[in-house]
């Protein structure tokens, strides 16, 4: 395919997000020839670095992080004969001059006016500054041709997310606005689309006639590494909840859009926000549970507790565990309970959606040694396992009519883990080509902060947790066992 010439512009060159997922990003799309033919890639960053040693970093990164593994010298060279380095104090207009410069050449050369791309990989504080000083150092800013990508976290709350939007929407046009939540680039996710809307069977069971509840559910064996200072100030509901689990639960619980439109999908999934029951400040003890993990033993490695984790408050009350039991009050859910949990330093890492669908009405396979058949399940796996698999019950080969529990499985176990794309990729391809869809529109993220905000403040104002309260390498807090347990359920835990 032939997209127009780009530029892109990533202030915090030189950062990690840069290294471990843009530019492997970059270069995979490069290597699986997806860039325009005329594109550059400019870095910046506040200290001064030659070209050459710019590059030389970039590729040891992308030797350690790319999906495809080392970057062999030819292709290495190709690519990066498109990257300049260019440093900049990003809180000083003057310093973006050079940009403009530089934009200037590339037009020159080039003949056909470039899209150009500013992202944002810096840490929060920045991201207005940096909309500013674009403006006021006259750099391109046509909405046709010039988007802006800003990471996350978008605001700390609803206050500051919106205060982020009016500046931004001051400057840019919400179709040149970006903002991340790569969850929404990984390829199982972008599926549940396809599996919902392009087959016809689903749709008459995905209701609550036939839905019992539905868990969400991201728990990672990692804890928050050398992440203290941002983390300790944020927790999981402000790092994972309110961007993307929520969006999980949007794409889960959405109607179906009229087309696949940017804002057509958009808007069903702000409708899905809208429709999420509040949770008042008395029924929060009752709707939600924390934690926060002390050390342990990971894979025979001992880690230790988060209060001792590097820059984090000796007696810390953040979370680095959530749980939460939702409702989406419409026509479709009324009745369904979702369940949402996500935690650090927990026995596996693993995203995984289940959809269990009610119990038969009425048993003829009447035993002494088993009870019932299992419920159905639907299991979106995400990550690591990429699979949907639905659970159904079967007759065990052979004399007795005995059953068991079969899976029907879609998974891409045939094509390897390296074949597909990482979310980055569909994202920067998405952000050359214009769509949107994939991206959060100001009144998303603002939905989101909107419904998170009642528990945030609640859980800020009552700290009396007795935290730590789950050891690292366990499932969680009791607490969350509990949440669950008293309507009857469990957490799926899969092996
Ligand atoms: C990030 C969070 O947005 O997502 C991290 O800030 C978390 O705390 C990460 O570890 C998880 O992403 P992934 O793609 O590894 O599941």
């Amino acid at each position: 395919k032939k997209y127009d010439p780009t530029i892109f512009i990533i202030f915090g060159g030189t950062g990690d997000l840069t290294k471990r997922k843009i530019m492997p990003a970059l270069y995979n799309l490069f290597l699986d020839n997806w860039l325009p033919e005329e594109f550059a890639i400019i870095g910046t960053s506040s200290s001064k670095m030659s070209n050459e040693k710019y590059i030389a970093e970039l590729f040891s990164a992308v030797n350690e992080f790319s999906r495809t593994g080392k970057a062999t010298k030819a292709d290495w060279e190709k690519f990066s004969s498109h990257i300049t380095f260019q440093d900049a104090d990003i809180t000083n207009a003057s310093a973006f001059k050079p940009f403009g410069k530089l934009i200037d050449k590339y037009k020159k050369e080039w003949k056909t006016p470039p899209s150009i791309i500013y992202y944002c990989a810096v840490a929060p504080h920045f991201f207005c500054s940096i909309a500013e000083n674009i403006n006021k150092a006259k750099l391109d800013n046509d909405p046709k041709t010039t988007r802006i990508i800003i990471e996350k976290p978008f605001g700390s709350d609803l206050e500051s997310a919106k205060d982020l939007n009016k500046k931004l929407l001051s400057i840019f046009e919400e179709n040149q606005i970006y903002r991340i939540d790569h969850y929404l680039g990984k390829e199982v996710v972008q599926n549940i689309m396809a599996f919902r809307f392009a087959n016809s069977i689903m749709e008459p069971l995905w209701n609550r006639n036939h839905v019992e509840h539905v868990q969400i559910s991201v728990t990672e064996q990692i804890g928050i590494g050398s992440r203290g200072n941002y983390f300790d100030n944020a927790g999981i509901l402000r790092d994972m909840i309110q961007n993307h689990l929520l969006q999980l639960l949007c794409i889960i619980a959405m109607e179906p859009p009229t087309n696949f439109n940017a804002d057509e999908v958009r808007n069903r999934k702000v409708d899905v926000l809208k429709a999420l029951r509040r949770i008042e400040s008395g029924k929060i003890e009752t709707m939600s549970a924390r934690g926060q993990y002390s050390s342990g033993w990971i894979e025979g490695e001992e880690v230790v507790g988060y209060r001792e984790e590097e820059k984090v408050k000796p007696h810390s009350n953040t979370e680095t565990y959530a749980a939460l039991k939702l409702h989406v009050d419409n026509w479709r859910w009324q009745g369904v309970p979702f369940y949402l949990r996500t935690g650090k330093r927990l026995f596996k890492s693993a995203s995984i959606i289940t959809i269990q669908f009610k119990e038969i009405p009425h048993n003829i396979f009447v035993s002494e040694n088993t009870g019932p058949p299992k419920q159905n399940r639907l299991v979106i796996s995400i990550q690591p396992d990429m699979a949907i698999r639905l659970q159904l019950q079967s007759k065990v080969p052979g004399l007795e009519m005995n059953l068991n529990t079969v899976d029907m499985v879609f998974d891409y176990a045939g094509s390897k883990k390296t074949d597909s794309p990482e979310a980055y990729e569909t994202l920067l391809l998405d952000a050359i080509t214009g769509d949107q869809t994939l991206f959060m529109r100001a009144d998303q993220v603002e939905a989101a902060w909107e419904f998170i905000m009642p528990i945030l403040n609640y859980w800020e104002k009552n700290t009396d947790q007795n935290f730590p309260n789950y050891a690292a390498d366990s499932w969680g807090p009791e607490n969350a066992e509990a949440l669950i347990a008293k309507d009857g359920f469990h957490w799926f835990n899969l092996p």
